[in-house]
């Protein structure tokens, strides 16, 4: 039936990239903003070390954090989109203080404060801003309480994007984004919102692993949504593993910030021996993907549950007002950091693939934006730099709402198909889900990890395809939750990851196979680009 659009832009999540584009299109266009859960809930509050930025305008600091970030992305990254979000940097940082967020300060040598810089793991230099080590929160804290006061914002908690709803050509290129079906977890309904631009900003895909950095949401949603309508998704097998996840049964989760080894903090065995330094000359602060690799061959080799960061030889001062909630959850745990090292080991954290977009966050499909995490422009290749996260999501904020406010707002009613809920029944049996999510996460740690051979990952895709003939015969006939949309759409970016990890045949930043431990330099190199199959049904449900 026609669907009159109420809104201009439907945005897709509720983190750093959503609310930065909804705040830099609410003076010209109705947004309207989605967030699973509540509004903070994203890997956007959860940031501790920063957002790299370039503040000063020498071209030598521009050219330094280029390098650095072109050096971690071991080859793919696109020097193009490289250097257009390096030069974003104080642009980004701006807006930031334009929505009230605050930064740590510090005096510089003539007295005057300044803006406090962290150094994190492959930055040749201090260029890290932050606040304190809750860079995130304060983040998300400043960008929600301006939405929250904008009246061309509205703000739909619990609201879960289930598809996209396109035009219907087959080829991706011809189609047209004309909303979303959306799934209010609260009062269990399924409802159409019509825009004439959706973004995806859905953030991450690692609760695809059973141990991971990132919150509950992280369930590649988006990147599932854009595959099933058509776009292409690229370079998924690189999932970065951050080297410092608090080891503890009851400190589920909890990051240990590369700052810490910015800082000064050494990576230990249980005998207080390092070991850093037999892996890469620049030891603690190598690239990420060097250092969880390290940290996996000396638990695998010793046998050991985990290895120690210790920062306990610097002043306890400098610990508590450097690392003030490092410092508080680990002593709530009965580790006192400025005493004893602390246990740790490596997590999936992020997703440096995804939705493939070009510099103003298009993806395939005409009026559909991805950006943040969930889109893949460029920036990382195959190794994500730290702190350059943060700073992707407000530069590509930034395009895409240039892209939009381009073009001429459409509000025209269009005809979309209700959603059908007629062949379903309740579920009655949720614990087939529940299973299937325990076991799904639990082969990609074991098969799809830090280190892979063709072995594990054809032992993976052989349990895969288990799991979705179950799952896409279950989803046919139970009505929906959002545990079985995430488990869907998690299935949807296993397999992305597994097929693309198949598909390089070399170990190159994030991707390590013991089949091809090396690089391929026979020839230059190439992105991973998965292409859909040419018509998947967007939903059963229409
Ligand atoms: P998120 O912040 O994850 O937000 C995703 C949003 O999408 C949420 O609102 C969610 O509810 C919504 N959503 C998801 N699926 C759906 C759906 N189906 N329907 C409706 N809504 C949906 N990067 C840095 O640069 N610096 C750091 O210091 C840093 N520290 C980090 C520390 C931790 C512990 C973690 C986990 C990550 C860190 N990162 C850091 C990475 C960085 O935080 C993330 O990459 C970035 O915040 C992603 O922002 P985003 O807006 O793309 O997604
Ligand atoms: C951290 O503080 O270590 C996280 C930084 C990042 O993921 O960029």
């Amino acid at each position: 039936m026609p669907q009159q659009n109420n809104y201009d832009v439907l945005i897709i999540g509720s983190g750093g990239a959503g609310l930065s584009l909804a705040l830099k299109l609410a003076d010209q266009r109705k947004v309207v903003v989605l967030s699973k859960f509540e509004l903070t809930e994203g890997s956007t509050f959860y940031a501790q070390g920063g957002i790299s930025a370039v503040l000063d305008s020498q071209e030598s600091s521009i050219d330094s954090h280029i390098k650095d970030t072109l050096i971690s992305g071991a080859g793919l990254c696109d020097p193009e989109i490289v250097r257009l979000s390096v030069e974003y940097g104080k642009k980004s940082i701006d807006f930031l203080h334009q929505q009230g967020m605050e930064f740590t300060e510090c005096q510089n040598k003539a007295g005057e404060s300044e803006l406090h810089l962290n150094q994190e793991g492959g930055h040749s230099e201090r260029r890290i801003v932050h606040h304190a080590d809750a860079t995130g929160k304060e983040l998300s804290l400043s960008l929600i309480e301006q939405a929250k006061q904008h009246p061309n914002i509205t703000l739909l908690e619990h609201h879960n994007a289930v598809d996209l709803i396109t035009t219907q050509q087959q080829d991706p290129q011809e189609k047209r984004i004309l909303g979303a079906y959306v799934l209010n977890t609260k009062t269990k309904q399924v409802k159409t919102i019509a825009a004439n631009n959706v973004a995806i900003a859905t953030g991450g895909a690692n609760k695809v692993y059973l141990y991971t950095t990132n919150p509950q949401i992280s369930t590649g949603d988006g990147i599932a949504l854009a595959w099933r309508a058509g776009c292409r998704i690229a370079n998924m097998e690189f999932m970065q593993f951050h080297p410092t996840c608090l080891y503890h049964p009851d400190g589920h989760s909890f990051l240990i910030s590369e700052a810490v080894r910015g800082e000064g903090g050494r990576l230990m065995l249980p005998d207080g021996s390092a070991f850093m330094h037999e892996y890469d000359p620049r030891a603690e602060l190598a690239p990420r993907d060097i250092v969880a690799r390290a940290i996996d061959h000396q638990i695998k080799k010793h046998g050991l549950d985990c290895v120690f960061l210790d920062i306990s030889y610097k002043p306890a001062d400098f610990i508590k007002s450097h690392f003030p909630s490092i410092y508080k959850r680990c002593l709530q745990l009965n580790i006192d950091i400025t005493k004893e090292p602390i246990p740790v080991v490596p997590a999936a954290h992020y997703t440096c693939g995804g939705v493939m977009t070009d510099s103003y966050a298009n993806t395939d499909i005409k009026g559909l934006y991805a950006l943040g995490e969930v889109a893949h422009t460029g920036l990382h290749g195959a190794n994500r730099m730290a702190s350059n996260s943060l700073l992707e999501c407000l530069v590509f904020a930034d395009r895409a709402s240039e892209d939009i406010l381009r073009q001429e707002p459409n509000r025209t009613a269009v005809e979309i198909p209700d959603w059908d809920e007629s062949q379903v029944i309740d579920s009655e049996e949720e614990v087939m889900i529940a299973h299937n999510w325990d076991e799904l996460r639990r082969f990609m740690w074991d098969y799809v990890g830090i280190v892979r051979s063709n072995q594990r990952l054809k032992r993976a895709e052989h349990r895969l395809d288990l799991l979705k003939n179950e799952v896409a015969d279950y989803y046919q006939h139970y009505r929906i939750s959002s545990d079985l949309l995430e488990l869907r759409n998690l299935l949807i970016v296993a397999d992305l990851i597994i097929q693309s990890a198949l598909t390089r045949k070399e170990s190159r930043g994030l991707h390590y196979t013991q089949d091809h431990p090396t690089l391929d330099n026979s020839q230059p190199p190439q992105n991973t680009i998965l292409t859909p199959p040419k018509y998947i049904p967007n939903t059963d449900h229409a």
